[in-house]
């Protein structure tokens, strides 16, 4: 599994938590792709890590709480998608292996991608989904046969829907062989493309269900919206979907409105009056009364005052946001930062 990315693209969420550990419906998101692997039959699994590295043993140990051998090796340098897949082969102990990049959420079926790969006799099998927009994703070229033709990463002119969904059957020779050793190297740009010039066998595996990069804010926080709703099944799911994930020794004030598949972290509060609509409430965070979050992500600890308004945010860890606050459309609060109330609005009207 492959965890060593910065996350820049859900900063500030991301300075004190690798994207991977992100909580996602309660739980950190990797240990929804670590049950969804366990149920497929996989039993030890390699994290590959680098920003961060020391919070994922912290938290998953040896694995044997969530039924896996789990290892962890560290690029001190990143050493890219293709160079971290190639710093960790000699702790691999099958002939193929799963590799996942480590902030999708889907429900492909994992055991027919492996079957489909050992049928074909491939050098690696790409799981494929369709997007409307595929320019920021890996384009594939497929023939009738579901055989890969061609490998565009990050195509600005695509001709195609067909896009890598970030789980591949490699067969472990061919990690070994096709991966210079020690090399800052992409998977993506480089060893697909050369596997495919050398005419080796490159096996597609198109699934149409759910499928979700968790890599933006508004991606994360309806990721984990949709996992609190039973939209995408979890075997990690602390509890069954409904409408809201309440965590233990969280408070809701019974006269507060929470929905859309919103999670209250831990030892956070939400006051009388407040609504709070497909957010991600981390731990210890307090929202006051009468305020108002959409589809917001809001750090650890992080406190928004009466009758604010959040939509489209995102609040890094322990900041401060006073009352009659309003903040929208992708608005980025850093770490600590502290807006005294009325600070910011994004209309003239009071509310
Ligand atoms: N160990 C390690 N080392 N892991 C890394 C490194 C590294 O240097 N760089 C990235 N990763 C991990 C990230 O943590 C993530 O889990 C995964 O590799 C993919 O990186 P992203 O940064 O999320 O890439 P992307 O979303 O732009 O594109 C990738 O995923 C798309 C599907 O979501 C590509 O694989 C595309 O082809 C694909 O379509
Ligand atoms: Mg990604």
């Amino acid at each position: 599994m492959l965890v060593g990315g910065q996350g820049t693209r859900l900063r500030p969420l991301t300075i004190s938590a690798p994207k991977p550990m992100l909580p996602a419906a309660g739980v950190p998101f990797v240990a929804h792709q670590l049950a969804r692997a366990r149920a497929a039959g996989v039993d030890h699994v390699v994290l590959a890590t680098s920003y961060r590295a020391e919070m994922f043993e912290a938290y998953f140990g040896d694995g044997s709480a969530v039924g896996l051998d789990l290892e962890y090796v560290t690029e001190d340098v990143p050493l890219g998608t293709g160079g971290g897949l190639r710093n960790v082969a000699d702790r691999l102990r099958s002939d193929d292996v799963v590799v996942f990049n480590g902030d999708i959420l889907d429900g492909h079926d994992i055991a027919s991608q492996v079957k489909r790969h050992r049928d074909a006799g491939a050098a690696v099998t790409l799981y494929l989904t369709r997007v409307s927009d595929p320019r920021a994703f890996g384009c594939v070229l497929i023939d009738s046969a579901e055989r890969v033709l061609a490998f565009k990463e990050k195509d600005p002119n695509p001709t195609t829907d067909l896009i890598n969904a970030g789980c591949y059957v490699f067969r472990r020779d061919v990690l070994l062989s096709a991966i210079e050793p020690g090399q800052v190297v992409s998977v993506e740009r480089q060893t697909f493309p050369a596997l495919l010039a050398s005419g080796a066998v490159v096996q597609a595996f198109v699934d149409d269900g759910y499928w979700l990069d968790l890599g933006t804010p508004a991606a994360f926080v309806q990721g984990s919206s949709d996992l609190v709703l039973g939209r995408i099944d979890s075997p990690a799911l602390p509890g069954s979907p409904g409408e809201f994930l309440a965590l233990p020794g969280s408070r809701i004030d019974p006269g507060a409105v929470v929905d859309g598949g919103s999670t209250i972290g831990a030892g956070a509060t939400v006051a009388a009056g407040a609504t709070v609509r497909q957010s991600v409430v981390f731990d210890d965070a307090r929202i006051g009364e009468g305020a108002t979050l959409t589809r917001t992500a809001l750090g650890r600890g992080a406190e928004v005052g009466a009758g604010t308004v959040l939509e489209d945010v995102v609040v890094g860890d322990g900041a401060r946001i006073g009352a009659g606050i309003e903040l929208r459309a992708g608005a980025r609060v850093f770490p600590g930062a502290v807006l005294e109330d009325g600070a910011v609005r994004f209309s003239s009207d009071r509310f």
